[in-house]
């Protein structure tokens, strides 16, 4: 075999609720993960050794190195199938998720190279046994790995498919002009909270309690009715998100008024997300909130999609 290409869908959080911090620096989590067609691709060729090169969006940003997260799994699934002709590779990462932009771009790419390597290597890992080697690398590799609509616990590597019906949610993604640290943003989260230790119900710095599953956002995706899920999303890291970034909650209000169903950060941020009724909302929506000049550049996706898998094998 002379290459396999794996293509991986972004993740959007339709909620994600976030509890204090653990021991060992994570958080643990409550969250509807949710794939969405924004994809990048991962082609792996044998080499005489191990080597990556990143092309497209923001591809100067991603580490070219062994601290890129795809070359780590890479490594990991080595590590997991011993003695089994695990040659080195050359890694091309075609980059369309923008970096650190709250979407798991860095987490696509890792579960993709596992899912080609898998293929290449002829290893024959089983999805869980690949969930298992991806979540040591990310949070979110396990998810990418698995796609669709689910829900995450843990540090979001303990996955549950969502029991949904067949609907396509219609989003429009906003990039911001700039990026976002997500460990810095669940830091600014921890400081807000400790800041308010007596907060209100209901307020949106919500007390660091253990996280819970929003029965009322899983109930409105069994309908599969768009306006009831966008009334739903919430995101326990949005408004850390916004402190650190204040130019979001000019961005989120933008599209709410532009007839948006429902907004909320992606993930830690700063991509800002809008739930359409459908695929003509979705487009008059993105070419309004491009007019309106509150982000870089907007995006048209829908979900759920599948999560990473092999496009070509040669
Ligand atoms: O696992 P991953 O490397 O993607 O996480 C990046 C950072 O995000 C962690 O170092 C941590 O600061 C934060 N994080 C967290 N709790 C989680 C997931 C991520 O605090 N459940």
């Amino acid at each position: 075999m002379t290459g396999v290409t794996a293509r991986v869908p972004a993740k959007l959080n339709l909620q994600l609720a976030v509890g204090p911090p653990r021991a060992d620096g994570y958080h643990d989590l409550v969250t509807v993960f949710h794939a969405v067609s924004l994809f990048d691709q991962v082609t792996v060729e044998p080499a005489g050794r191990d080597g990556i090169t990143v092309t497209g969006e923001g591809a100067d940003r991603v580490p070219a190195d062994q601290d890129n997260l795809a070359l780590r799994a890479i490594e990991a699934l080595r590590a997991a199938v011993p003695d089994r002709g695990t040659a080195a590779v050359h890694v091309t990462i075609a980059k369309r998720i923008p970096v650190a932009a709250g979407l798991a771009g860095g987490s696509a790419d890792a579960a993709a190279a596992l899912v080609a390597c898998n293929e290449l290597w002829a290893t024959g890992l089983t999805q869980p046994q690949l969930c298992g080697i991806g979540a040591t690398v990310g949070s979110d590799v396990a998810f990418a790995l698995l796609g669709g609509t689910a829900v995450g616990r843990g540090r979001g590597e303990q996955l549950t498919p969502a029991l949904a019906p067949a609907t396509q949610y219609h989003w429009v993604l906003a990039f911001a002009d700039g990026q976002l640290s997500t460990p810095a943003v669940y830091a600014a989260l921890d400081r807000l909270r400790a800041a308010r230790p007596a907060v209100p119900a209901g307020s949106e710095v919500a007390a660091a309690a253990e996280p819970g599953l929003d029965a009322a956002l899983m109930s409105a995706l069994r309908t599969g009715d768009a306006a009831r899920v966008g009334q739903q999303l919430s995101n326990d890291l949005q408004q850390a998100a916004v402190s650190l970034f204040p130019a979001l909650r000019k961005t989120l209000t933008a599209g709410l008024e532009l007839g948006a169903l429902g907004a909320l950060v992606a993930g830690s941020g700063p991509t800002c997300v809008f739930l359409a009724a459908n695929a003509e909302r979705a487009l008059e929506l993105a070419v309004s909130l491009s007019g309106a000049g509150v982000c870089r550049s907007v995006a048209r996706v829908s979900g759920p999609v599948p999560g990473a898998a092999v496009v070509s094998a040669a």
